[in-house]
């Protein structure tokens, strides 16, 4: 395929995720969008989704009773003539691995903030994994129908608590109950509101500048005054956005919106369109970016999921495409195996509705069966294998062993272990020294093993039985460094042979230090050079 074609593909797609704390709006947000690239024809489809009313496994009904999102999606959409892909990112904290390696896969974050609430924990923490990898973020201030913070104070917020100079695209007029438009403030034109069912939008009309006199015959004296005072207040003393700060991680552009009311989201989308970055966002180790176009085929595996859906019971690989085009029945190297692979059963998702891909570009994601023969962090590709940077993988907080509770269920449990951890939802280790041989777990937080139990239950029919172990914090070591290694330490070691170290507290891990310098304790696995 011609360079031209591909430079054409890759200049319509926007690959992105949204990132807030649960509750947000992040759901609504989404929905919203993909009303407006015609993806859903019904609202609440994907709200029905969250909510179980089209779940097809256990494991889903899981989600409904604690109203979380535990899978990530990707969906994909047009809208004016641009592809967009919208990862979707599960907010509960336990799953933060899983929404870490996600973020990976996405060019652009939006960040959606609740008016009211302002900058909250879950927040803050996805924030971080964009900044570290760079990702220029958009900033969605959601919930603008309800009472709001003091919206400078909001933006100071933003400033203080994430480091990043908050940089308002568009101004509301009122808020709260007296949320009435969003005002451009580059294109100097304002978007009024009509309450409508359903949430229309009115069409927008020119006004020579907030000092407009008609917006006197139509708002309370009050409002406009208001509005006036701080649209002066911000051209004055914020400035406008710059897209090469945005870009460079410096700044995040702001809107304004109600998510559930569909006020401002039209013109947001707009504004994303213009200001997101391309599919050419993916860094390498050496500090550059993998040029998109000009390169041969490559790919990395960003989330491996088992048993999307229980009538074809199969493992799924999710593929972010970097590099090169994409066709069904490609052979390409696998870079860990070494060996050429084919290509041959690749899908998109749209929810559990699964459809076959023959062509895919750079910024797509495509989801091929997995045999067990991928595993996150894989790179795929028809040349050399690009230096991407390693997805993030951390050292867990909470560990048990897992022992299945009837014999008879022995096989489909070691299967099921082997499978789910795969997917990464946790690490499953090994040890000589703890729990007897009995497979160790680690997770970051209680609602990852009550999920892993469940689905073990559900689609291996295994029940198992949990015993937490007394251990706070854990550490990844080198392999080089083994041979150091004290005889009494709690040595563990996970499906990839990695190995790591379990304490009780951060002071037993600290003392560990003091009398073992010559170890190195690390927060990811060792990189394989
Ligand atoms: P999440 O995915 O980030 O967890 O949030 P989600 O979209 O599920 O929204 C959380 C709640 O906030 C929902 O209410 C949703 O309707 C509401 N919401 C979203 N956007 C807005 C907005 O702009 N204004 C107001 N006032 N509310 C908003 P819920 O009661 O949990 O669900 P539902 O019964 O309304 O569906």
């Amino acid at each position: 395929m011609s360079p031209e074609i591909i430079e054409k593909e890759v200049n319509r797609r926007k690959t992105f995720a949204i990132i807030a704390h649960p509750d947000a709006g992040k759901t609504t947000l989404t929905e919203k969008l993909l009303l407006y690239g015609g993806a859903i024809q019904l609202a609440g489809a994907v709200k029905a989704k969250k909510e179980g009313k089209s779940a097809t496994s256990d494991w889903m009904a899981m989600e409904k009773e604690r109203g979380i999102s535990i899978t990530s999606a990707a969906l994909q959409f047009e809208y004016k003539n641009h592809i967009l892909n919208l990862l979707d990112t599960p907010g509960h904290e336990d799953f933060s691995e899983d929404t870490y390696r996600t973020l990976m896969a996405a060019d652009t974050a939006v960040m959606v903030l609740d008016a009211g609430k302002g900058v909250e924990p879950q927040t803050i923490k996805l924030f971080r994994v964009c900044r570290d990898r760079g990702i220029p973020i958009i900033t969605f201030i959601n919930k603008m129908d309800r009472p709001t913070k003091d919206l400078y104070a909001l933006l100071d917020e933003i400033e203080k608590v994430l480091g990043i100079k908050a940089v308002p695209d568009v101004w509301p007029l009122g808020t709260g109950f007296d949320f009435k438009g969003v005002y451009d403030l580059r294109d100097q034109q304002l978007y009024l509101f009509d309450r409508t069912p359903g949430g229309k939008q009115k069409a927008g009309f020119r006004m020579a500048g907030p000092n407009d006199t008609s917006l006197d015959d139509q708002f309370d004296e009050e409002i406009v005054k208001a509005f006036r005072e701080q649209i002066d207040l911000v051209e004055n003393g914020i400035g406008q956005v710059d897209k090469n700060s945005f870009l460079l991680g410096k700044e995040t552009p702001v809107y304004f919106g109600s998510a559930v009311n569909n006020f401002g989201i039209e013109l947001f989308l707009n504004k994303f369109l213009e200001l997101a970055p391309g599919p050419d966002h993916i860094p390498l180790r050496d500090g550059n970016y993998l040029d998109p176009v000009n390169s041969p085929f490559s790919a990395f595996v960003f989330k491996v999921q088992a048993n999307m859906n229980k009538a074809h019971r199969d493992r799924i690989a999710f593929l972010r495409i970097c590099s090169g085009v994409f066709e069904r029945g490609l052979n390409v190297n696998h870079n860990r195996l070494d060996k050429p692979v084919k290509l041959s059963s690749s899908f998109a998702f749209f929810g559990q509705d699964r459809n076959t891909v023959d062509l895919a570009y750079p910024g797509d994601i495509i989801g091929l069966v997995n045999p067990g023969t991928y595993k996150i962090g894989d790179v795929l590709s028809t040349g050399n294998t690009p230096p991407l940077r390693p997805l993030p993988s951390f050292a867990p907080e909470l560990f048990a062993t897992i022992s299945c509770k009837d014999t008879l269920q022995l096989k489909s449990f070691k299967k099921g272990l082997d499978q789910l951890a795969e997917e990464g939802i946790l690490h499953l280790f090994t040890s000589r020294t703890i729990g007897g041989g009995v497979p160790i777990i680690g997770a970051m937080g209680k609602l990852q093993f009550e999920v892993f139990q469940r689905r073990l239950k559900d689609e291996y029919g295994a029940d198992t039985s949990i015993h937490i172990l007394p251990y706070g914090i854990s550490r990844w070591v080198k392999k080089e460094d083994r041979s150091k290694i004290p005889s009494n330490a709690n040595l563990v070691e996970d499906l990839f042979g990695n190995m790591a170290l379990l304490f009780d507290t951060e002071w037993d891990m600290n003392y560990f230090h003091k009398n073992n310098e010559g170890i190195e304790l690390l927060d990811n696995p060792p990189l394989e050079e």
